[in-house]
């Protein structure tokens, strides 16, 4: 076979006329941590990958907390938010928004993570254009088309649109597989969300928020509240506020600390219900940093969160989720989370057993990590490297451990 002699110069520029476009689309609190271990390992293979960062801002302060925790700065910032948005005119509002980026960005291939509407609007706008779509965190399902809402929905449709689907475990994968997906199409690469807690979780931590090392000082156990779910607004996040409230006025020797999502429908009912108890601890959302070494140093979790679900755990922290399905059963099967749903004498019951009850405490204390293995984000590049031709390694899958530790 002759050789073909090119020289140096001309190499460089042959590589670069290979080099593909990466559209990475995000917007709200949990995508972008989530999509930042994955932007982070795209610049690191800068020969092969422009990334060209597109933030809708779905959410405005709670996106500016995670960009500057992990030092990324957007090239294209749609700024959507608006106070109380509603679901139509925002998912309106961001699909022409990223059709006018896309036709400016031309990229060859569009990701986005998860299940927020950034994320179905994205693979959406993607689709209109003809790009092909990577999925990131494909494939949760809890089958049930309001549960949660509109999340649930939101995968599922982005399912149907996207052509890689990156599936954090073997349950997802199965789902996509179940539903009809080209199994060629589907790759378990763990959780990306795992990716970043290992980069984040430190020993002698010291908070941004100094009201935090005084608490974590001068509280004996510490309880972390979250909640923000769209199907509990209203009275179901009322009744579970109270319901909190007398855990809180039970075991006054003990710091409920609850971060309070922005969304004023969670502001209202958290602040008309839980203000005043000198151990409910009602704070800003915290950065990032703060939040999981706060989780690190809690003793337990109760929360209505996704994301939470899968860094607890990692941690060996119980989690008591306030939802009745979950579409992360893998660490409910461990025994790590149990599902509370919006019941207030399961709540109090499980709450005060973990308080009261050691052997019941450490049988959910366990750290299990069915989620990841911190290489999520590598495992994506080589698949997309794959993809694009640029290699053909063999991309060995996650595999979760088959037991607790
Ligand atoms: C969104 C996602 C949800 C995800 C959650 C993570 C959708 C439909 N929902 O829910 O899947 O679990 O984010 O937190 O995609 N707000 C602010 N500042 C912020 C963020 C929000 O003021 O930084 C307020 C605004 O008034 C905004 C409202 O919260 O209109 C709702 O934000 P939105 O993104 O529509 O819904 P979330 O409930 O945050
Ligand atoms: N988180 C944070 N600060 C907070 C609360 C949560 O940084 O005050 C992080 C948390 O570690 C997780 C993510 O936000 O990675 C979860 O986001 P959220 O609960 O808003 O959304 P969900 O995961 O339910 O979609």
């Amino acid at each position: 076979m002759p050789f073909l002699y090119i020289d140096a110069h001309e190499f460089v520029s042959i590589q670069y006329m290979t080099r593909k476009t990466i559209a990475v689309i995000f917007g709200t609190r949990p995508d972008t941590i989530k999509l930042a271990p994955v932007m982070h390992a795209l610049q690191r293979e800068s020969a092969r990958f422009r990334v060209v960062k597109i933030a809708t801002a779905q959410h405005r302060g709670m996106l500016d907390q995670v960009l500057d925790v992990f030092k990324i700065k957007p090239d294209y910032d749609l700024n959507i938010m608006q106070r109380k948005q509603a679901l139509s005119a925002l998912t309106a509002k961001t699909l022409q928004a990223l059709g006018n980026v896309l036709d400016e960005v031309q990229p060859d291939m569009v990701l986005v993570q998860g299940d927020t509407t950034t994320t179905f609007v994205g693979s959406l706008a993607a689709f209109y254009k003809q790009i092909p779509i990577g999925h990131v965190e494909a494939g949760l399902r809890t089958n049930d088309k309001l549960h949660p809402f509109p999340e649930e929905m939101n995968r599922r449709l982005t399912s149907s649109l996207a052509d890689l689907h990156f599936a954090p475990t073997e349950t997802a994968k199965k789902a996509l597989i179940h539903e009809g997906i080209n199994r060629s199409s589907v790759f378990i690469t763990g959780n990306t969300v795992i990716d970043a807690l290992r980069l984040s979780v430190r020993k002698n931590f010291r908070f941004s928020l100094p009201d935090l090392n005084d608490v974590v000082k001068e509280w004996k156990k510490i309880v972390l509240v979250t909640m923000h779910r769209r199907e509990n607004w209203g009275a179901p996040m009322l009744g579970a506020c109270r319901t909190i409230r007398r855990l809180a006025e039970v075991h006054n020797d003990i710091s409920f600390v609850f971060p309070v999502h922005l969304n004023p429908a969670v502001q209202e009912v958290v602040g008309a219900t839980l203000k005043g108890l000198q151990n409910v601890h009602l704070v800003e959302p915290l950065n990032y940093l703060d939040f999981v070494n706060l989780m690190a140093k809690s003793y337990f979790i109760i929360t209505d969160s996704g994301g939470i679900q899968e860094e607890a755990p990692a941690l060996g922290k119980p989690v008591l989720v306030l939802r009745t399905v979950t579409e992360r059963p893998e660490a409910v099967t461990f025994g790590t989370v149990r599902l509370v749903g919006l019941d207030e004498e399961k709540i109090i019951r499980e709450g005060t057993r973990l308080l009261n009850n050691k052997a019941a405490y450490q049988k959910m204390a366990t750290a299990v990590n069915p989620y990841g293995d911190g290489k999520a984000a590598q495992r994506t590049i080589a698949i997309l490297k794959n993809y694009f031709g640029f290699t053909k390694s063999v991309v060995r899958e996650f595999r979760p451990p088959t037991a607790r530790s």
